[in-house]
């Protein structure tokens, strides 16, 4: 079945690099069934689309602005990422959450600016270290997953995905186990099934993120309920993503 693999190449990668990337990357990947995207910085986005024009691997955004236009000086709308050609962008990133105080209005006014120009949503969401120690990560997931996706009907909901991204798994190379991110991914669909429908929960797509390299990337891709994976540290080297990404 058709895995989605993303990378997140957060702040990292000149103009330079970016093309150096992709003309390794590309002839890695030709032959995936996968659906690839790679997420550079935003001034390196046009850029890369106009690199990947020939290829299969698809562009996306890292964060979005929440407002649409007008005076939010160091703020980049959905209508110019969409512009530029990204197809995806990624809401909600823990280090968003973290480093710039984004909470879940924002980023659910993110999401519908998003959608409203046409972009598919990657919804990054997942528990602490002290949610995850003291059993609290399911009421942790499901409340950014109904505080998130408030006011969405269902027919959008084929435009997002949601990336489980326990906070404590990223850039430590610890991560839950094949058996955990399971669990999580069911907490995710029963929480879709609650608030929309039996076939929402089935067909939304769930992705696992947090340090995934080539050696566990088939692992957890192929674990029960999981659709694909958000790989950050691994994707900056683009014979080690070429792997994942052919998994
Ligand atoms: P790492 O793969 O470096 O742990 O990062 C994961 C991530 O944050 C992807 O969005």
């Amino acid at each position: 079945m058709k895995k989605y693999i993303f990378g997140n190449f957060k702040m990292n990668m000149s103009l330079k690099d970016t093309e150096s990337y992709i003309e390794k990357f590309l002839p890695l990947v030709e032959n995936s069934k996968n659906e690839i995207v790679i997420f550079p910085s935003f001034v390196n986005l046009m850029f890369a689309k106009q690199k990947l024009t020939a290829s299969k691997v698809l562009l996306g955004a890292q964060n979005v602005s929440s407002e649409t236009f007008g005076a939010y000086t160091g703020e980049t709308g959905a209508f110019m990422l969409k512009s530029v050609g990204a197809s995806y962008v990624i809401v909600g990133h823990s280090e968003r959450r973290k480093l710039f105080l984004e909470k879940s209005d924002v980023i659910n006014k993110k999401i519908l600016e998003a959608l409203g120009v046409g972009l598919k949503v990657v919804l990054c969401i997942g528990e602490t270290k002290y949610e995850r120690t003291n059993k609290k990560y399911k009421q942790a997931i499901e409340k950014l997953l109904a505080d998130e996706l408030k006011g969405l009907y269902e027919n959008e909901l084929k435009n997002i995905i949601i990336a489980y991204e326990p906070l404590w798994a990223i850039g430590t190379d610890k991560r839950p186990s094949t058996k955990e991110i399971e669990e999580v991914a069911l907490i995710i669909r029963n929480k879709i099934k609650q608030e929309y429908s039996e076939n929402s929960a089935k067909n939304i797509k769930v992705l696992y993120g947090g340090s995934i390299n080539s050696q566990v990337a088939k692992a957890y891709c192929m674990a029960e309920g999981i659709n694909g994976l958000l790989v950050g540290g691994a994707s900056l080297n683009p014979q080690e993503f070429a792997k994942i990404a052919n998994v």
